[in-house]
This record gives structure tokens, C-alpha cells and sequence, in this order.
């Protein structure tokens, strides 16, 4: 495949998994915003197009090795990747972020009430929202997608989409409340492990996006 501006951020990352490294890199959205060419989500990062395609390329070329091509594995086993790669992780780490916020919120809370508030709150918004959408994939659409069903999960996927992109939006908040995962020079340990918790959980939350919004439920629907 010819990565140009017009091709589509999210096809560009299904085709060439190390391209997410490049996205992430720039800040480039390539899960729910996977449908804009590629022009268009460049723009919005203030980045050249040819500059990105270059550094993609640069990617693969010194790679040792291509990550796993969901798009050419059995549909079965990328279900599995998702459940067991992602949802179980996110499982552990949502409550163990949940307890580091108010901890963090305990001890330096009263240098910006308000800040660190909003933190707990909307990560306790974010883990109540994604541990249902999690039991939701895990009960009806994965089945239903296993069952070989999968042309007819048009109303799952079109929620599971919805709320990737609220998920999303959520993160986006989180960045800003933390001054772009900056911590502060005088931040405790708790603090900084806090910060880079929370940026790890967007990294993941990306990847796991983008494989059940450009790969799993595209698949799916044309199966
Ligand atoms: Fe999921
Ligand atoms: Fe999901």
C-alpha cells in the first residue's frame, strides 16, 4: 500500500502497525479520528504531511520486524489480543490509577483544589464508562462477531464507536489537566508515577481503539 495525504489515518495504521508510533509521536489521532485522510489530521497537528509519510517509512525500514498485521489474522485470535492485551490490564490499572489520584489529591491537593478535583473525578467517570463498555464487547458484540454474526452488529458497533469517542474526549481532558503529563519540578514520586500512569493508559486506550474501530469492526461488518 502507497501511503499519500488522501489516505486514511486509520487504513494507514491497520496496513502498517509501526505507523501508530509516528501518530503517537505527533499527537496525530488514530483511533477515533481514523477516518480523516491523512492531510487533514496532519493539518490539524500543525505537521507536514510528506515529513510524517517520510518518518513511517523511516519506521519500518529500521524496524527489526513489522508488529503483528491484525488485518490479516483470524478474527478469533485478534478477540483474544484485544481481551486479554488490553481489557485485563485496564481492568487492574483503572482502580490502581483511581487510588494514586486520590492519594495525590490527599497530600498536594490543596496547592490547586480545583485540578486535582477534576482529576479524581474524571477518572472515576472514565473507569465506571469503560469497564461497562468493556462487558459489553465481552458479552454481545465479541459473540456475536465469534458466532461468524458479525455483518449484523451494525447497532453494537455503532455504540461501541460512540463511546470510544467519549473515551476519547476524556483522555483528551486529562491531558490538559495535567499540563500534557508535565509534572512540576517539585512533584513527588507518587505524583510523576501518577502523570506517567495516566499518559501510559492513553497510549494503550489508543492502540485498543484503533484495533476494534479500523480493523475488528470493519471486518466484522464485511464478513
Ligand atoms: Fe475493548
Ligand atoms: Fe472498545
Amino acid at each position: 500500500m502507497t501511503i499519500t495525504a488522501e489516505t486514511s489515518i486509520g487504513s494507514v495504521a491497520a496496513e502498517h502497525p509501526l505507523a501508530t508510533r509516528v501518530f503517537a509521536r505527533h499527537g496525530i489521532d488514530f483511533c477515533c479520528g481514523g477516518g480523516l485522510p491523512l492531510s487533514e489530521a496532519c493539518a490539524a497537528r500543525g505537521v507536514e504531511p510528506d515529513l510524517v509519510i517520510a518518518e513511517i517509512d523511516r519506521e519500518i525500514a529500521t524496524s527489526a520486524s513489522d508488529e503483528i498485521r491484525w488485518e490479516d489474522e483470524p478474527l478469533a485470535d485478534l478477540i483474544e489480543h484485544i481481551v486479554r492485551h488490553f481489557h485485563g490490564p485496564l481492568r487492574e490499572e483503572l482502580p490502581r490509577l483511581a487510588g494514586m489520584a486520590k492519594k495525590v489529591y490527599a497530600v498536594h491537593g490543596q496547592k490547586d483544589p480545583k485540578r486535582f478535583g477534576e482529576i479524581v473525578e474524571t477518572l472515576k467517570e472514565l473507569r465506571t464508562e469503560l469497564e461497562a463498555h468493556m462487558m459489553k464487547e465481552e458479552q454481545v458484540l465479541f459473540p456475536m462477531i465469534l458466532a461468524g454474526r458479525g455483518r449484523m452488529a451494525m447497532g453494537p458497533v455503532s455504540v461501541m464507536e460512540e463511546e470510544h469517542a467519549h473515551a476519547g474526549d476524556i483522555l483528551r481532558r486529562l491531558r490538559q489537566l495535567t499540563d500534557q503529563y508535565q509534572p512540576p519540578e517539585d512533584a513527588c514520586n507518587t505524583w510523576r508515577a501518577l502523570w506517567a500512569g495516566l499518559e501510559d493508559l492513553e497510549h494503550q486506550l489508543h492502540l485498543h481503539i484503533h484495533l476494534e474501530n479500523n480493523i475488528l469492526s470493519r471486518r466484522a461488518l464485511r464478513s
